[in-house]
């Protein structure tokens, strides 16, 4: 049978610190490497995304993700993907906020079964590389092989191509 997998990405765009400060990113960093896996994998495409919007303003957001982390949150998602049990392979993306993933993909990876699933963690960051967040996702998902991360500052997210095909290759990932 041939497999099927998904790329299922959290990302937000506004206002976000930079090599060059804070600047406007009409698209998120992870957005953009997920994009680029999708295209390189031929995988199904999922954006992660929470009822209650985070603020445009980066100093806010972090006010508010590090709140929605020490309460441990579960933030409401917008939609479910459908069809999950057709996956064998889910490419899970995310920033690293407060040292580990947003909380939205603590909801995201309680609402499906991933029982005998390869999990394949994509991360940005802004130079703390993916924090806890394997730890975190080995945690949610027990019954799931969890693939070494890929890791990417969020800076070089548009030229990305070639790290994400060599993790690919590593991880014997279909390119
Ligand atoms: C709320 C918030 C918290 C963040 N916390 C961290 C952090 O702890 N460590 C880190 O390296 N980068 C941190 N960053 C930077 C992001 O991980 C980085 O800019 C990422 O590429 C953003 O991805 P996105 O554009 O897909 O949302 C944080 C950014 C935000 C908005």
């Amino acid at each position: 049978m041939m497999s099927k997998s998904l790329v299922a990405y959290f990302s937000r765009r506004g206002k976000n610190y930079t090599n060059n400060g804070i600047a406007e990113l009409k698209e998120g960093n992870t957005e953009i490497v997920a994009k680029k896996l999708a295209g390189l994998t031929g995988s199904d495409l999922f954006e992660i995304e929470t009822v209650q919007p985070y603020p445009d303003d980066y100093q806010q957001t972090v006010a508010v993700s590090r709140q929605e982390l020490a309460d441990n949150a579960r933030p409401q998602l917008k939609s479910q993907v459908a069809n999950m049990a057709e996956y064998d392979v889910i490419y899970v993306g995310f920033p690293n906020w407060c040292g580990t993933m947003p909380m939205a993909l603590f909801t995201f990876l309680e609402s499906y079964d991933f029982s005998g699933k390869k999990i394949a963690p994509f991360c940005t960051h802004g130079g703390g590389g993916t924090g806890r967040a394997e730890h975190d996702i080995k945690k949610l998902c027990p019954q799931s092989e969890i693939l070494p991360a890929l890791s990417i500052n969020g800076d070089r997210a548009a030229n990305a191509d070639e790290e994400i095909t060599k993790w690919l290759a590593k991880r014997g990932l279909k390119k």
